[in-house]
């Protein structure tokens, strides 16, 4: 099995930014934790993070040609705005997860829609890094089902 952790703007500078809201772990550390994670499933998981709106989707598009399993995805500010990453996502048939680290139903009100959610498998929100661990085992049970 193989799946795509997916992470979207700022998010490369995890551990710096806004510590009080989203913690000390970098972005290399979360990677290389849910990387390991993957290997004790037998399961390999692929990683990428960009800052553009474009090259998240064209990675949408290409885990979609590559036939990945599942996709673990955090899109940052792009959640709540971009009709871009939407459509390429239902254009997909690729289970895709949303997470967010922080809980954005606490938070300033543009946080509170996610045009994400309606083509998401589900949502995982405000549980801080585990949120990526939960998302992984769930997509991992989603591929089981269709084996
Ligand atoms: C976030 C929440 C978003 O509102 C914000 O723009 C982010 C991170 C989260 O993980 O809590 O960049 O997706």
């Amino acid at each position: 099995n193989t799946f795509l952790l997916l992470n979207g703007p700022n998010l490369n500078v995890l551990g710096e930014r806004e510590p009080s809201v989203y913690g000390n772990t970098t972005l290399a550390q979360l990677e290389e934790e849910i990387v390991a994670l993957g290997k004790l499933n037998e399961s390999e998981v692929i990683t990428f993070q960009s800052n553009h709106e474009g090259e998240l989707i064209d990675k949408l598009h290409e885990a979609n040609k590559l036939g990945i399993d599942g996709i673990i995805f955090n899109p940052g500010a792009f959640t709540h705005y971009s009709y871009a990453i939407r459509d390429a996502i239902a254009g997909i048939k690729i289970p895709v997860i949303e997470v967010h680290i922080s809980n954005v139903h606490a938070r300033e009100s543009f946080r509170h829609t996610s045009v994400i959610a309606p083509v998401a498998a589900g949502q995982i929100i405000g549980l801080g890094l585990i949120g990526y661990t939960l998302a992984f085992h769930a997509l991992r049970d989603m591929k089981k089902g269709r084996d």
